[in-house]
């Protein structure tokens, strides 16, 4: 195994569990990568078709190892975190003679770093893999943290690894070509991560005004702290919870709801970022903390604010709401076929596991369908 790069600069690097999460910019990036992962003919790579045009070039000009044979490419979007895909690169790493040796680089958004942390994770009972996040969803969120997975009819995250990269090399760079409505989906989950875990930071981002017309200022506020402060919430979070058995339940404040919205246009020509879907579920999931654990009236107006003047509203109608519950019956954090949810005391202080009646799940729907 190649020995790591020297830590020559400590506030580049976050470690959770010995899992280095490096900052790096352009010139640096190619170094990065080689040092983690060697340069030998038994790596692979996996992008899909949108990361494969936009990233990949940038990847090959600064370590040349990957050539065509070895990357495997996937369709985007939601739709291809799935049983076909992870049997995909199974049987492409076993054709590619793929050994314990190995390692398999996801360069991509969250869907690409959980399917392919979940095929290597299993792949022989485990080789090694190296996440570099492209999109800001992943950059925050979803390649920190150890979690891997595959949804199964149509559910979220039903089959999945707790298993950590080797490395997860964040390039802010990529997010020069991400879609507007791609960056604005990764926020959401920077917004649930403040408001969850960390009052003075939420704070700070409460009054962003999220407009294209910004772009530029808006990277360059996430480059210089924001990547890094929730990259540091949810290390933080993990380290002291990495098998999900309490506070880190926190982060899912917003996806009880969310992730059943997300589901119930999946696949339609409405489908929604699963962003948007967590900035819905918050709404409805701030009502419900309101009533259920306390939030103070004025910091649920704070939240009401924030996600409704930079976030599309999420479409669905009164009629929808009984199988949006059904869905939310599915939820991982159930227990007794009692739904239970992560709610917010206050902003910045989450209760995980609290028991949500689906009466008031209910009123949060409607709550949220009769604002403007
Ligand atoms: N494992 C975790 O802890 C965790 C946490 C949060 C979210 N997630 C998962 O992450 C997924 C959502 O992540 P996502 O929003 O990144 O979705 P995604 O991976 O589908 O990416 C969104 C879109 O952006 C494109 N894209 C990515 N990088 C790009 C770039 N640099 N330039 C241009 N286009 C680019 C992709 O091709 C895709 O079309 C969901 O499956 C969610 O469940 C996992």
């Amino acid at each position: 195994m190649p020995s790591p790069p020297k830590n020559t600069d400590n506030n580049k690097i976050i470690s959770l569990h010995g899992c280095p999460i490096h900052f790096t910019d352009e010139k640096h990036f190619g170094r990065q990568i080689s040092a983690f992962i060697g340069e030998t003919e038994k790596n692979f790579i996996l992008t899909d078709v949108n990361t494969a045009k936009l990233c990949l070039p940038l990847v090959r000009s600064q370590f040349p190892g990957f050539d065509e044979s070895r990357v495997i490419t996937m369709e985007a979007g939601e739709g291809e975190k799935n049983m076909s895909s992870l049997h995909h690169i199974w049987n492409f790493l076993l054709q590619h003679r793929a050994g314990r040796d190995s390692c398999l680089v996801n360069l991509g958004g969250g869907m690409i770093t959980d399917l392919g942390g979940f095929a290597a994770s299993t792949y022989k009972r485990g080789i090694r893999f190296v996440h570099i996040p492209t999109s800001l969803m992943g950059m925050a969120d979803a390649a920190i943290g150890g979690k891997t997975g595959i949804n199964i009819g149509g559910i979220k995250n039903q089959a999945g690894t707790f298993a950590l990269p080797q490395a997860v090399i964040v390039m802010p760079g990529f997010l020069k070509t991400l879609l507007w409505h791609e960056l604005l989906s990764g926020f959401a989950e920077i917004f649930k991560a403040a408001l969850a875990l960390d009052h003075s930071f939420w704070n700070k981002i409460k009054e962003l005004s999220l407009s294209e017309t910004k772009r530029a200022a808006i990277i360059s506020l996430l480059e210089n702290s924001i990547i890094r402060r929730s990259i540091e919430i949810k290390a933080e979070v993990v380290a002291s919870d990495f098998r999900d058995q309490g506070k880190r339940q926190c982060l899912n404040f917003g996806h009880s709801i969310g992730h059943a919205l997300e589901l119930l246009e999946q696949g339609t020509a409405k489908e929604i970022p699963h962003g948007y879907a967590v900035a819905a579920g918050m709404l409805c999931e701030a009502f419900i903390s309101n009533l259920r654990c306390g939030l103070p009236a004025k910091q649920l107006s704070d939240i009401e604010k924030c996600i409704s003047i930079n976030f599309p509203k999420t479409h669905f109608e009164e009629k929808d709401i009984e199988g949006i519950i059904s869905l939310i019956r599915h939820d991982k954090k159930n227990v007794n076929d009692k739904v239970r949810m992560s709610l917010l005391k206050a902003a910045g202080t989450c209760v995980p596991g609290v028991e949500c009646p689906e009466a008031l799940i209910r009123k949060g729907l409607s709550s949220y369908l009769k604002k403007a």
